[in-house]
């Protein structure tokens, strides 16, 4: 059976861990050849070492527009093309609130979580144009992207101005056949939970499963989110099955954002509280 991204290449940031890895590993497994971006080399290492013909690993620090530029190079040297731009690597950022909040704190988090959506649209998309094809980029917003609450001060005004890149760039890209979209995931069972709330990375399954007890039975799904959840949804915004789709932002969340669905930051650190006390 052919695959759904049988002969396309991807670039993908933040592909050594979490929603990163499982879309790289999907998108392999439906026929696309894929460079993995990322600063964590150990992890990055071995995904390509269990994908050798289909997948490069390339170190690239997203804060960096060179390494951003490097990556798409790298895409066109070892697979001979670009078509689909995954914009997803991120960490919590500053944790600071409202309150506390300083410029570099502020500047810091949104360099790794919306300039780096800017630039890497931006290197993308010139490649797309110098090649006069088509071209699809993906952006991982979030659930705070779209409401306030659900996190940190920087990193919420972050993932708004990720949706903010993803309109403009629909915008003004779409007469050359490029499209621009943005997926806004809820609770995910990644490691970055375990990052945001100061919990030992080493518990960070564990922390998972505890917040899934908790929260998930809240969500109308009825569960948190897995990473192959925004894994799929990101190859349906890069593949062809959606070419009349652009400027969209893609709650894939269990529907957390249409009720209150008792998972706001507020709720998570209570948790945490608990799961440390345990
Ligand atoms: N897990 C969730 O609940 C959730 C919810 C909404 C949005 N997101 C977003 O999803 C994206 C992926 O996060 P995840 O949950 O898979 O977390 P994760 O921690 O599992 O993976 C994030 C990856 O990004 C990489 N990274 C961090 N800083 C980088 C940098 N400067 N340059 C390159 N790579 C860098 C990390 O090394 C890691 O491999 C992030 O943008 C995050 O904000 C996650």
């Amino acid at each position: 059976m052919a695959g759904r991204l049988d002969g396309k290449v991807a670039v993908i940031t933040g592909a050594a861990s979490g929603i990163g890895r499982a879309a790289a590993e999907l998108f392999v497994a439906e026929g696309a050849r894929v460079v993995a971006a990322d600063i964590d080399d150990a992890h990055g290492g071995e995904l390509q070492q269990a994908h050798p013909n289909h997948l490069r690993y390339v170190h690239t620090d997203v804060t960096s527009e060179a390494d951003i530029a490097a990556a798409v190079t790298a895409a066109v040297d070892a697979f001979g093309r670009l078509d689909i731009m995954f914009n997803n690597a991120g960490a919590p950022g500053d944790p600071a609130s409202v309150l506390e909040l300083g410029p570099e704190g502020f500047d810091r988090t949104l360099a790794l979580l919306a300039r780096s959506a800017l630039l890497g649209t931006k290197h993308a998309a010139r490649q797309f144009t110098a090649r006069g094809g088509p071209g699809s980029i993906v952006n991982t917003a979030s659930s705070a992207g779209v409401q306030g609450g659900w996190s940190t001060a920087g990193y919420t005004v972050a993932k708004h101005a990720v949706i903010g890149v993803t309109r403009q760039s629909a915008a003004e890209l779409g007469r050359h056949g490029i499209r621009v979209n943005a997926i806004a995931p809820g609770i995910i069972r990644t490691p970055i939970m375990a990052r945001s709330f100061g919990v030992p990375l080493e518990r960070a399954d564990e922390f998972a499963a505890f917040l899934d007890e908790r929260h998930g039975p809240l969500q109308p799904i009825g569960r948190l989110g897995l990473p192959q959840d925004i894994a799929e949804a990101a190859l349906w915004l890069g593949s062809d099955a959606s070419t009349f789709v652009t400027g969209i932002v893609l709650p894939v969340d269990g529907g957390a954002t249409v009720v209150y669905a008792g998972a706001a930051a507020t709720d998570v650190f209570s948790a945490v509280a608990d799961f440390l006390a345990e």
